[in-house]
């Protein structure tokens, strides 16, 4: 079996994460997003991943070296000369999805994290025998995501309508599918919106059926949505009694921890928070509700909550980091500085607190 994984799109909502590395290459919860993603498909019996890029295509690649080995699985890229939306990257791939066996495919978009059912999403395929199948969530706020009107018992998909600005429905398209070769003969070699152009034709053919996504799930596309995916993936693992969450007595709630993190004395850790490989977190340190990427330093006395510290930086000494602070890569917060919500580009150094939220170029 295949899968696509749309890794285009500039990442522009995680920024300044997304200056330093392509957005499906920033870490979630200690590994780099799209690994969720392939880990979860390999972990089906998909052999075959092509990943449809659109910019920064050389560090995709080296990255996906080291991993195609890893995993024993084929990654290839399929590169846009012009970014060819969610859909025109289908037919882009065409003559790869499309083998002899005649299997549906999957698609992902690569900011998505949740259980990935995908066992499940087969079988319901298989069950409905339509064209195309794709995975719905309820959320409270559906005019930022593609809108699903569905035949509850069934799962007839009746309507798709993509950022609807009036409420149609809480039901939403999680951005993964499971698609027959056939949907490749609709799609034209061009910018194409799978959600505006796609879904609502094969849906006014009654050939589009949905799956509600057991579980949690999260688009983490946005800061504010990837500090609360955290939360959910480590609340899961919590449900799945998994042995990679830290355990001791400076660990408050839901905690994952590098092996290779060192954490310093009188430390207070959690709830939910991700520590990177090669991080030190000196003596007295307080963390919660954030993400600590790798080879960061948190000196003494710091605190730090709900934010972002990217790769390599460090936070001084009695600093404060809070309310959706997201600092870049390499960026140096001097001792006793406090940021309110700062947005700090990649190798900065500050010196001078951050009253309120805004970003630091
Ligand atoms: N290759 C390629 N080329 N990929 C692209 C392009 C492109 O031109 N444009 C976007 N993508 C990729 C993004 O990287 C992402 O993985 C996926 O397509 C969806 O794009 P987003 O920019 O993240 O869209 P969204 O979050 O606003 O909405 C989409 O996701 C929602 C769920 O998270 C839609 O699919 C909605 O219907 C859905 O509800
Ligand atoms: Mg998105």
């Amino acid at each position: 079996m295949k899968a696509l994984i749309l890794v285009g799109g500039f990442g522009t909502r995680l920024r300044p994460l997304t200056l330093s590395v392509p957005k499906p290459l920033v870490d979630f919860a200690n590994k780099p997003m799209i690994l969720h993603q392939i880990e979860a498909l390999k972990a089906i019996g998909v052999t075959e991943v092509v990943l449809a890029i659109n910019y920064q295509p050389k560090i995709m690649q080296n990255f996906l070296k080291e991993f195609e080995k890893k995993l024993d699985l084929k990654i290839t890229c399929s590169q846009e000369t012009e970014p060819l939306g969610t859909a025109g990257p289908l037919a882009l791939a065409r003559d790869v999805l499309r083998d002899d066996s005649g299997e549906p495919f999957f698609v992902l978009n690569s900011d998505v994290i949740c259980d990935y059912p995908l066992k499940e999403m087969i079988e319901f395929h298989k069950s409905h025998g339509g064209e195309a199948s794709i995975m719905v969530t309820k959320v409270d706020e559906p005019s930022k995501y593609g809108v699903v009107v569905m035949e509850e018992v069934t799962g007839r998909v009746e309507k798709f309508v993509e950022k609807p600005k009036v409420f149609v429905g809480n039901k939403i398209n999680a951005g993964i599918y499971l698609l027959n070769p056939s949907v490749l003969d609709r799609i034209q070699l061009r910018p194409t919106s799978i959600e505006k152009e796609v879904f609502p034709c094969i849906a006014a053919e009654k050939k589009l059926h949905a799956m509600v996504l057991p579980g949690f799930w999260m688009d983490i596309g946005q800061p504010r949505d990837y500090i609360k995916g955290l939360r959910l993936y480590l609340d899961s693992l919590r449900k799945k009694s998994s042995p990679d969450l830290a355990v001791g007595r400076h660990i408050l709630g839901n905690v994952l921890l590098d092996e290779s993190a060192v954490i310093g004395d009188g430390c207070l850790i959690g709830p939910d928070v991700a520590i990177g490989p090669g991080c030190v977190i000196e003596s007295g340190v307080r963390l919660s509700r954030c993400s600590i990427m790798r080879g960061v330093r948190i000196k003494k006395h710091a605190c730090i909550s709900s934010s972002i510290v990217g790769w390599h930086s460090t936070v001084g000494r009695w600093a404060r980091v809070e309310n959706m602070s997201i600092l870049g890569e390499d960026v140096h917060v001097g001792d006793e500085v406090y940021s309110n919500g700062g947005v700090v580009l990649p190798h900065k150094d500050i010196q001078s607190s951050i009253l309120e939220p805004e970003i630091v170029m």
